[in-house]
């Protein structure tokens, strides 16, 4: 089943490191959070109930007084703003950043955005989240997306592809079923990865995604009973939650990935997207309904790119000026 987080994780120095995790409080979130704490790095849990958090950080980390806790739920784009604005208010660099929370198996609702919810919690929200801390990514930051080989699940017609519309990945109730939605969240993420890392060219900073393995038996299936048994059914078959954590471990800290970018990762190595997941046109309209969409539900954002300059202040770049930069002679 392959090595644990704590085994990845075994020689690196994480002490000067701050890593910020969604989901941080349950399964392969936790996992992270305990193996990064008990290695020296400064973790910030960002998840939905804090009081739990606390709880479970207390319980399970060793050095729980090098955590810090956020308040974020990702089913509320304001939710996602204010957690934001004080992570800026109270810390001064991410080097790591995980956007592993998802959901699964619910029943079709909106968020108070008007957004699928799965779609909302597993790709829009820690999208606009990791767009809004930008600013404070440490010059070699790694941002790591928690994935899934069902991304492959999806394949869309010709026109789909050319011309994909919101209903296409917030599903209305009538096309609504909660793997589709779960698949449709997880191809906008490896899609979001290109995205990134294309906005992220001309900077060190890395990104990358990583499919912990099937079937891991956490609090993802609690939705559904049917998912609950299958899920049971599979222990014996899949990873648990600390095999599940080693390929976003890697991805988070191996030196071996230092200057890479935009990479697809499984059992700690390098893998392949789905051709859909890979198709650049896709990523770039993809991208246009986000922000599109963040625009729409998030007035006043600014969505132009930040960037250090070589005098620590900040100076925002256009995709437009991103783009001229990078295909003129
Ligand atoms: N388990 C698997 O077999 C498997 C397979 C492939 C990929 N993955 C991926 O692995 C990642 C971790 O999942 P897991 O298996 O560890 O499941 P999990 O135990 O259910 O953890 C999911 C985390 O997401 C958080 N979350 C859900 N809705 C949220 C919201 N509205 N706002 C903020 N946080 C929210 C949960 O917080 P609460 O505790 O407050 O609900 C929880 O901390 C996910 O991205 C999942 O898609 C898992």
């Amino acid at each position: 089943m392959g090595p644990t987080a704590e085994e990845i994780i075994r020689d690196a120095d994480l002490s000067n490191k701050t890593c910020l995790i969604t989901g941080a409080n349950s399964g392969i979130g936790l996992e992270l959070t305990k193996c990064l704490n008990a290695n020296g790095c400064k973790v910030l849990m960002a998840c939905r109930n804090t009081y739990e958090a606390s709880v479970v950080a207390k319980n399970c980390c060793e050095k729980h007084e090098n955590i810090n806790l956020y308040e974020l739920n990702l089913a509320s784009l304001a939710s996602v703003k204010k957690c934001s604005e004080k992570i800026l208010q109270n810390e001064k660099k991410l080097d790591i950043v995980i956007l592993n929370a998802a959901t699964f198996g619910l029943p079709w609702t909106l968020t108070e955005d008007g957004l699928e919810t799965t779609f909302q919690v597993n790709y829009l929200a820690q999208f606009f989240f990791i767009i809004t801390l930008e600013k404070i990514l440490a010059p070699e930051a790694r941002v790591v997306f928690t994935s899934a080989e069902s991304h492959r699940n999806i394949k869309w017609p010709i026109e789909t592809m050319l011309s994909p519309t919101l209903n296409d990945i917030s599903l209305p109730e009538k096309e609504y079923t909660s793997i589709k939605a779960y698949n449709v969240s997880k191809l906008c993420g490896v899609l979001a990865m290109h995205y990134l890392g294309y906005r992220w060219l001309n900077s060190n900073i890395s990104v990358f995604c990583a499919h912990p393995g099937s079937f891991i038996k956490t609090r993802l299936s609690r939705n559904w009973w049917v998912f609950e048994t299958l899920y049971t059914s599979m222990i014996p078959f899949a990873k648990n939650a600390k095999q599940g954590a080693s390929t976003i471990m890697y991805c988070a800290t191996s030196p071996e990935l230092t200057g890479l970018s935009t990479l697809y990762f499984k059992n700690c190595r390098r893998s392949s997207e789905s051709v859909m997941a890979r198709d650049s046109y896709l990523s770039f309209k993809i991208q246009d309904l986000t922000r599109d969409v963040i625009r729409d539900k998030v007035p006043g954002y600014d969505y132009s790119i930040v960037k250090p300059d070589t005098q620590g202040d900040m100076e925002k770049e256009t995709m437009e000026d991103t783009l001229a930069s990078n295909y003129s002679t």
